[in-house]
């Protein structure tokens, strides 16, 4: 699902050095010729310091970002409103659960174990997308959810099928056209539910009332206030700027709203003839960055809801552990 800039600090306190490393000058002038080439770097490569971590950080907050992103919308399986749409959902969320596993695979090959990964997110130290600490309140916000949440999603993650790093890129190639089935059946939803009844026509419009500038907010802070992003766009890490990416979703939003009938929350919208962009208003960003730093609506439901599931599957990976302990204890005395 996605993403913020996917790259906000976490609570660890350690900042990203943005100098070149000079690990190993040889090597590190290898790296940089192979980077300048537009090259991939696997994982056997050699690779700065700098680089692994800002990996590690990105690849695992979006890993955390699509397994919490299942729990606002889990919440509507039980209650969606028909058979079709019961199907079309659990599909969706179960993609995501998908999304976080190739992830943490991608993040691993860099050397850091899932139990690590997990143990931030469990402690609340490690960040996920914002988006996901507020509340989902009708069937509305899981179209809204799907046309907006996962439309920006797509718009921030295509950039990183060509990302520097190649286990993260050969990801982001399948993690993006499951996006897109996300989206459209978000908008397929509010399509139908727009041709109903007033009170569905209200929903929708409320939803969307309640998303939109969030939605903004996914795509990070504003370039100027987004020190770590030179550095991500010099590794072929971060590939389109914040900034950038948002007026690339303001502007292919603004039409698709248009034919589903709704008016997007903000009165300085409007094109601009000049700049060939849409122009819009000012984002909240003290709300981001109180959501971020955990204190959202539903941060704390999110965290304990994880958290339970966790260890409620705790009996799950012991099975599986045992399981292949007495596979290869088997497979041993067949050698002997
Ligand atoms: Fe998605
Ligand atoms: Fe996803």
């Amino acid at each position: 699902m996605y993403t913020q800039s996917f790259n906000v600090p976490d609570g660890s306190g350690k900042t990203v050095p943005l100098a070149p490393s000079n690990e190993d000058p040889a090597l590190q002038a290898a790296f940089d010729v192979r980077i300048d080439a537009d090259g991939r770097i696997e994982p056997q490569d050699w690779m700065p310091d700098a680089y692994r971590k800002t990996l590690v950080r990105q690849i695992s907050q979006h890993a955390h970002s699509e397994i919490v992103g299942m729990l606002p919308e889990g919440n509507w399986i039980s209650r969606a409103p028909s058979l079709k749409r019961k199907a079309i959902l659990i599909a969706k969320v179960q993609d995501e659960g998908g999304h976080g596993l190739y992830l943490y695979s991608a993040a691993e090959t860099l050397g850091t174990s899932r139990d690590q990964m997990l143990a931030g997110l469990h402690s609340g130290r490690a960040k996920y997308s914002s988006i996901f600490n507020y509340p989902t309140l009708t069937w509305a916000d899981v179209g809204v959810i799907g046309w907006l949440v996962d439309g920006a999603a797509i718009m921030n993650q295509v950039p990183l099928c060509r990302c520097s790093y190649g286990p993260y890129a050969r990801a982001m190639v399948r993690v993006c056209k499951e996006e897109s089935f996300h989206q459209r059946q978000g908008y397929e939803a509010l399509l139908v539910m727009m041709t109903g009844t007033e009170e569905q026509k209200a929903m929708v419009q409320d939803a969307v009332n309640r998303w939109w500038w969030k939605c903004l907010a996914m795509f990070g802070p504003p370039d100027a206030d987004s020190p770590n992003s030179a550095q991500g766009m010099r590794w072929g890490i971060k590939r389109v700027s914040n900034d950038e990416l948002r007026q690339k979703f303001v502007d292919a939003t603004v039409p698709q709203a248009k034919v589903l009938g709704v008016t997007l929350p903000d009165p300085d919208l409007k094109w601009n003839e000049e700049r060939g962009h849409h122009d819009y208003g000012q984002i909240d960003w003290n709300e981001f960055w109180e959501t971020v730093n955990g204190n959202g609506p539903c941060n704390k439901e999110r965290l304990a809801t994880r958290v339970k599931a966790h260890d409620e599957g705790q009996w799950v990976r012991d099975a599986a552990l045992a399981y292949a302990a007495k596979q290869q204890a088997r497979s041993i005395k067949e050698a002997a």
